[in-house]
């Protein structure tokens, strides 16, 4: 890995907050965030002590705020005891908010939902009841495979009274990748649907669940909501429908207290070797981030409709679309389906339709909707809009421009968030009242957040020098562990600064002033559509099909995308390398890990260049993919010819 990471882009236009936007705002002024910062330089613990207290509802007050007394297994609020549903839900109900609206729900089909606290709290004591009547107790893991309906964040919410960690997959994985993270995680019971609708068909569920099962012997029990009405295979003593399961249950359960460390959720993720990695998270701390920044950097209001348009299958919605908007008692819109079905205009539609205030989406979507033309946003009404924010990947000044102009009508700040899977939380991000902002920087670190850009060897680099992104101190919200594997957490995460430093592959650097701009990953991994892919992963797949000797696979520029995915692959003998076999390879990754993961270029080689040790030289693929001259040292390329010939071939 390189330190030197080269520069190109350079951007100098600034935005101020607007005044009005900045008197109202939660953080008002950039004397408000620095007087944060230095509280927190200056008094860590007590910072986000102060924090927990304030925001959080403990059944039990903490007595120690940090405990790092085993690096990198660091606990917070040592002590204390809490319940996340609680704190999301019965909170909000002794008060005015008992019939807000906390899930305003819009099906693809054009059917929706409203669900205020008070009957979300009912639905998620329901469906906690049938849980504990399936045996499930504090500490099992429960896997949720579900479309994007209201029922998915009750059975999330259902989980956490009761003390069981879930682990949500996301919808558009495949049966095989379902598979994996079951076993993986060790779960007894299942939540899935029929199906789901997106672009207008009714997308299968429950049959990828019955393959998937069938390398599940351990799953007794699959709890299956009715959504689109398919036909579904129900297998007798192990499938139960999710309507007779909660019919005559008790809309009352009472919440489990937990430790603070207790896990939440383990969510699983890319890494640029072996098998997902399967992140971690804890209540207290985790619940801490969620909220604060919900309202640091969402700047969340009572009166704010607030739409986060990501699938709560990754890390965005379990953080911003259930946790952190439902602990801060507000109003969370959600969708499900895709962002064009019936119109290009579906999503403006759906913040006409409900004065949507607050809305946070991945600039792969905003490029693929500048790609529509601006004569969709201009159809709907978009006024409601006070705040726009992004996350998943860099975005390019003129997207931001776009977002900027043409969404928010030059009236709205734009809150471009970098964090990650295991952040859990923002981490670097504009307060949008105080911090002026530039198109294309994730601005300055959240107050109690401390990052840098550092050289291999973890000095501090000046402004402008590219290096790796660093967090300084352990956060609330941090990755607690990788599932079943806490070396490869040390290893991963705190390995590459001797246990100094949290480091998670990505390059950045920072101008003069202190902004950060993230320069994209370092490692093996794809950020295809915001969403981290391993090359690993796409490899193995592709190896796994029986024409295919050997493969490798690299990330190429991609204008939509922002990556796309490159497959160099080797066949064996008696394959015949024609189009149809990248056809029957696409599709076949697409079963293996889900359809994102398809390579959009596959090109069939002899050889991969190699060091002599044997390991790809993943560099050099990607200058090809790239349609580069190569860069860099070839020396440790142990046959030079293999290059010339992969060029050849193009
Ligand atoms: C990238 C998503 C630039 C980054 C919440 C990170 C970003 C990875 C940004 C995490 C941003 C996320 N600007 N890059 N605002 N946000 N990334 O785990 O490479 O799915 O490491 O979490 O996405 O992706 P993940």
């Amino acid at each position: 890995m390189s330190a030197e990471i080269e520069s190109v882009l350079h951007e100098n236009r600034v935005f101020d907050p607007p005044a009005a936007f900045a008197k109202a705002a939660r953080v008002g002024s950039m004397q408000a965030y620095t007087d944060m910062v230095a509280r927190a330089d200056k008094d860590y613990e007590g910072y986000w002590g102060d924090l927990a207290r304030e925001h959080l509802t403990w059944s039990k007050p903490f007595t120690k705020v940090l405990n790092q007394d085993n690096p990198p297994f660091f606990k917070w609020f040592e002590g204390g005891e809490l319940n996340v549903s609680a704190n999301c839900l019965d909170r909000h109900l002794n008060s005015w908010r008992k019939n807000k609206a906390a899930i305003v729900w819009e099906g693809e089909p054009g059917d929706t939902r409203t669900l205020t606290y008070q009957e979300l709290a009912h639905e998620v004591g329901r469906f906690a009841n049938v849980l504990k009547g399936k045996g499930v107790t504090k500490g099992d893991r429960v896997v949720i495979y579900m479309p994007m309906v209201p029922e998915l964040p009750i059975a999330m919410l259902a989980c956490a009274r009761i003390g069981a960690t879930h682990s949500v997959v996301f919808g558009g994985f495949s049966a095989e990748a379902l598979k994996d993270r079951i076993l993986d995680a060790g779960a007894k019971i299942l939540i899935t649907a029929d199906g789901g609708w997106r672009r207008g068909s009714a997308v299968a569920l429950k049959v990828m669940v019955d393959d998937a099962l069938k390398g599940c012997p351990e799953v007794s029990t699959a709890i299956v909501l009715k959504r689109t009405g398919q036909e579904v295979a129900m297998q007798e003593g192990r499938d139960v429908w999710w309507h007779d399961a909660i019919a005559g249950q008790s809309p009352k359960c009472d919440p489990v207290p937990v430790d603070p460390e207790h896990p939440l959720f383990i969510l699983y993720t890319s890494g640029s070797t072996g098998k997902p990695k399967g992140v971690v998270h804890s209540s207290g701390g985790y619940l801490l981030g969620a909220t604060t920044t919900m309202q640091w950097v969402f700047d969340i209001k009572d009166e704010d409709t607030y739409w986060c348009t990501a699938d709560i299958g990754w890390v965005t919605g379990h953080s911003y679309i259930v946790y952190g908007p439902l602990a801060c008692g507000a109003t969370s819109v959600m969708y499900e389906g895709a962002p064009t079905t019936p119109h290009a205009g579906r999503l403006w539609e759906i913040v006409e339709k409900h004065s949507v205030n607050i809305f946070y989406t991945a600039p792969t979507a905003i490029r693929a909707l500048v790609k529509l033309g601006d004569e969709w946003p201009h159809k709907f009404d978009l006024s409601s809009l006070r705040l726009l924010g992004t996350v998943g990947e860099p975005i390019n000044p003129e997207a931001w421009m776009w977002y900027y102009k043409t969404i928010g009508g030059e009236r709205c700040p734009i809150v471009d968030t970098w964090w990650q899977t295991e952040t859990g939380m923002h981490m670097i991000s504009p307060l949008p009242g105080a911090t002026p902002i530039k198109p294309g920087s994730a601005t300055l670190p959240v107050p109690g957040i401390f990052a840098d850009v550092v050289d291999q060897e973890g000095n501090s680099l000046g402004p402008n020098q590219g290096g790796l992104l660093v967090i300084k101190r352990p956060w609330p919200s941090m990755i607690r562990n990788v599932y079943g594997d806490p070396q490869r957490y040390k290893d991963t995460y705190w390995g590459e600064f001797g246990g100094k430093y949290y480091f998670a592959g990505d390059g950045a650097r920072k101008d003069e002033d202190g902004y950060f701009w993230i320069m994209g990953r370092v490692d093996d991994v794809i950020n295809v559509s915001g969403h981290r892919l391993g090359t690993m992963e796409v490899e193995s797949a592709l190896v796994s099909h029986d024409q295919v000797a050997e493969a490798a696979v690299v990330g190429c520029p991609d204008d939509l995308k922002g990556e796309g995915i490159f497959a160099f692959v080797i066949t064996k003998g008696d394959a015949k390398n024609d189009d149809a076999l990248v056809k029957t390879l696409r599709d076949h990754v697409a079963k293996e890990i889900g359809p994102i993961a398809k390579p959009d270029h596959i090109k069939f080689t002899d050889a991969l260049p190699k060091t002599r040790s044997g390991k790809i030289m993943r560099r050099l693929l990607r200058d090809i993919a790239a349609g580069r001259e190569t860069r860099g040292d070839t020396s440790t390329l142990e046959d030079a010819g293999t290059l010339e010939s992969l060029r050849k071939g193009e």
